[in-house]
């Protein structure tokens, strides 16, 4: 399916889109006309709700209500013409919202521009500027609407520019293609919802009674993208669900303590750490802890993942995986990453939440498992291993420490993009690149960054995420036999609802 949205007045929007379906159609295509914002219409979001949103911050789930609306929409049609929204007292920032649409659409563009009392060369420059001016924004803009002289069209043909004269309106179906090719916020979290819902998994979670997690089972729920267990009493947590209006009826609860599976449970923990100095007493009493139980009900298959941590630490959230899940095959150590949803594109970022000093071993193994992550997620890894130097432009053990950890890496996944040592400026600012390390297929492109450290992982995970306004989805642990995920014990809802659908995507590779 093709989408163009237009860019025009309030008079001109409906005729010229009409004309552009009737040209469409003419060429056996069929096409819908979609408003997204209005007080009538079908899929249309009234203005004042649409205003209301907007006010309260809710930028993200409009867009998300407009995707859903505009797929709706273009049910059965080849081709979907969006009118714009338009400014008034109510909506003060329809141009930023029609171009938020067009990306968020993958739509082509077409804005009009008006060229009356103007020479053709006056035209012709008004035509390009408009287009230079859409290129700062990230959108490469072949196709305007104009009543410009045919002179003018003919002249902007030969830069390849094509105008769509609003009185024939004729449009040929083959130069429809997105003018934007970003990957916003919005995008990436309807194509992991896309992915979570090809494969339903079941992912436990041990904090049933803590609110968030109670709100987010309730989320999950009405997604219907994910099925979660909650562990703890039922009447606790059924209390609680009722005191916080949540509808949580049809979610499965265990009690760990009153499951039928204990005992095993207990003995298999027994069992597999015994070597390690494990008794059958202190298995009983381990396993009485939700972590531990729901850690247990993944490594037997019961979950396909845990999400937990809203209420413990990294370490006593981690440390059950650590000890009986253990790694993949080929796999020695597991790391944490986040997936940075920045405005236009998605990032990954790793080890920002396990390993404090890596050895270059670990380095080269947080590499190769980020890439895989990245690949699960739908990223092509091109992978930055960060330090203060881009290739010999600065000295000193750490730098050699990222350099034998490149060479690692490389080594064992000789398929992979990787480069290092390197500057996060060389790492993604293409004219940093050519400048630093010309000729590298990684330097100016990156898109999965292995911090040196700890320290660095997570002080850079935070900065970006707070300067930015990214939304961080993580940590994720990689490297592990099956998706074990701990939360900040500040999660939003959100980011434990987030967590628990890119556990589930993990549980499908
Ligand atoms: N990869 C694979 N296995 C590991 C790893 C690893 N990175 N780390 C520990 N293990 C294994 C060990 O080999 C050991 O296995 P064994 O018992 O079968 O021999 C087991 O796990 C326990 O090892 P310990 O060394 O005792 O691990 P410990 O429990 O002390 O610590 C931990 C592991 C929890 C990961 C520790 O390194 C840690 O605390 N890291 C920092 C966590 C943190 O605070 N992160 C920042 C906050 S997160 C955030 O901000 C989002």
């Amino acid at each position: 399916m093709k989408t163009i949205m237009l860019l025009c007045c309030e008079s001109c929007a409906p005729s010229l889109a009409q004309k552009l379906a009737d040209a469409l159609e003419a060429q056996g295509h069929k096409t819908a006309i979609w408003n997204p914002i209005a007080d009538s219409g079908e899929h249309a979001i009234p203005r004042q709700d649409a205003a209301k949103r907007i006010a309260q911050g809710q930028k993200a789930q409009l867009l998300d209500a407009l995707c859903d609306n505009a797929e709706a929409a273009a049910q059965n049609a080849d081709v979907l013409i969006a009118l714009p929204v338009y400014e008034d007292c109510a909506i003060r920032m329809a141009y930023e919202l029609n171009t938020a649409i067009a990306r968020n659409l993958d739509a082509m563009l077409v804005p009009a521009v008006c060229t009356k009392d103007k020479t053709d060369d006056q035209a012709v420059e008004a035509i390009e500027l408009a287009i230079q001016q859409f290129a700062q924004e990230g959108f490469t803009l072949d196709v305007v609407a104009s009543g410009c002289s045919s002179e003018v069209v003919r002249r902007l043909a030969n830069k390849n520019i094509t105008v769509i004269q609003p009185k024939c309106a004729k449009i040929d179906f083959n130069v429809i293609k997105p003018s934007c090719h970003a990957v916003t916020p919005t995008k990436f979290m309807r194509s992991l919802h896309a992915i979570a819902r090809a494969q339903k998994k079941t992912i436990v979670l041990p904090e049933g009674n803590v609110d968030r997690v109670l709100s987010a089972a309730a989320e999950l729920k009405k997604q219907k993208l994910v099925d979660v267990i909650l562990l703890g009493k039922k009447d606790d947590i059924s209390a609680k669900a009722d005191e916080l209006h949540l509808d949580i009826d049809g979610i499965q609860i265990v009690d760990p303590q009153n499951d039928t599976c204990f005992d095993d449970y207990a003995n298999t923990l027994y069992e597999l750490r015994k070597a390690k100095g494990m008794t059958e007493e202190k298995a009983r009493t381990l396993m009485a802890d939700k972590t531990f139980f729901g850690t247990m009900m993944v490594y037997k298959g019961r979950a396909d993942g845990m999400v937990s941590g809203a209420t413990t630490t990294t370490a006593d959230t981690i440390r059950p995986a650590l000890q009986f899940i253990k790694t993949k095959p080929g796999i020695k150590t597991v790391s944490g990453v986040f997936l940075m949803s920045l405005a236009d594109r998605v990032y990954l970022y790793g080890d920002c939440a396990v390993i404090p000093n890596p050895t270059t071993d670990q380095l080269a193994d947080v590499a190769v498992a980020s890439a895989a992550t990245a690949r699960a997620f739908g990223l092509d890894p091109k992978i930055a291993m960060l330090s203060y130097s881009t290739g010999t432009s600065g000295a000193g053990p750490d730098v050699d420490a990222v350099r034998e950890a490149t060479a690692k890496a490389r080594e064992a996944a000789p398929e992979l993009l990787i480069e290092g040592p390197i500057q996060y400026d060389a790492a993604v600012d293409p004219s940093v690149a050519r400048t630093k390390l010309p000729g590298s297929p990684v330097a100016g492109q990156a898109n999965v960054f292995v911090f040196p450290t700890l320290n660095a992982g997570n002080i850079g995970y935070k900065a970006v995420q707070r300067a930015s306004g990214a939304i961080a989805i993580g940590p994720l642990l990689q490297g592990l036999n099956k998706p074990v995920n701990d939360l900040s014990r500040g999660a939003s809802v959100a980011d434990i609802v987030n967590t628990v659908l890119v556990t589930a995507i993990q549980a499908q590779n």
